[in-house]
């Protein structure tokens, strides 16, 4: 399934360009990732303390997902792999649960944590990905699409679209404006790591750019006490 780079190796970086999707990167990255991945699964967990716990988080978008024994599922930026997990406890062993993440350190941590036959994490720009046109039956990507520039999430949209298959399901779940007092001061902290991607992010709307993207059928869905919104689309 994987065109040109295989677990391990890295494919051609930031903003390379090439024959799928829109065929450039806009090269913007933050390697932030790199330097604390050793500590994100356990930032993570503890930041969702606060706000009903991650593993139910993470279940909501599987469930959204759909996905079945047997299938394709691609979880791009897929950081540590925890999401790909449970995925690939969807798919079974006949199935296939690929991520993808530019960052190689976030993918260690993932290859040391996941052990499981179906599941392969790769080295890839979300912008421009290395498999084949209607690869896989699903894909999604969590807290993930905020942190790309404009030029890089409609890239990222695009290859979603192009390696689904017809009808397949995209879910993307990444942070929502805030609209009450307690998410509001909650995004505050939250802000303190974060970049002006996330803010763009909002100012366009994820479900705007989705169906930009000409996925259909988008329903949204509020998750993580109003933290989150969880979009699904079909292609
Ligand atoms: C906040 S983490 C989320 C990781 C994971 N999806 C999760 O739910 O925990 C954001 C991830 O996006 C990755 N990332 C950001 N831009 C990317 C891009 N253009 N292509 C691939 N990965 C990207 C980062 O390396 C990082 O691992």
């Amino acid at each position: 399934m994987a065109r040109s780079s295989s677990p391990g190796k890295s494919t051609d970086m930031p903003g390379a360009t090439g024959e799928h999707g829109s065929g450039e990167t806009s090269g913007y990255y933050r390697d932030e990732f790199s330097r604390l991945a050793h500590l994100y699964d356990f930032a993570l967990r503890n930041a969702f303390r606060w706000i009903g716990g991650e593993i139910g988080f993470r279940c909501g978008i599987v469930e959204a997902a759909d996905v079945r024994p047997g299938q394709k599922v691609l979880d791009v930026a897929c950081g540590t792999g925890t999401l790909l997990t449970l995925l690939a406890a969807c798919t079974g062993p006949d199935g296939r649960a690929v991520g993808v993440d530019m960052s190689e350190q976030m993918l260690e941590v993932g290859r040391r944590k996941v052990r499981l036959k179906q599941v392969e994490f790769i080295r890839a720009n979300a912008e421009h990905l290395p498999f084949e046109d209607q690869s896989f039956d699903r894909v999604t990507a969590s807290l993930a699409i905020h942190e790309m520039n404009r030029p890089g999430r409609r890239n990222a949209l695009a290859e979603m679209r192009r390696l689904l298959k017809p009808g397949g399901l995209v879910v993307i779940a990444d942070l929502r404006r805030p609209d009450t007092f307690f998410t509001k001061l909650g995004m505050r902290v939250v802000r303190l790591a974060e970049t002006d991607t996330l803010t763009d992010m909002w100012s366009d709307g994820l479900y705007g750019e989705m169906s930009l993207a000409s996925l259909n059928d988008l329903r949204r869905q509020i998750a993580g006490r109003g933290y989150f919104e969880m979009i699904v689309g079909r292609k």
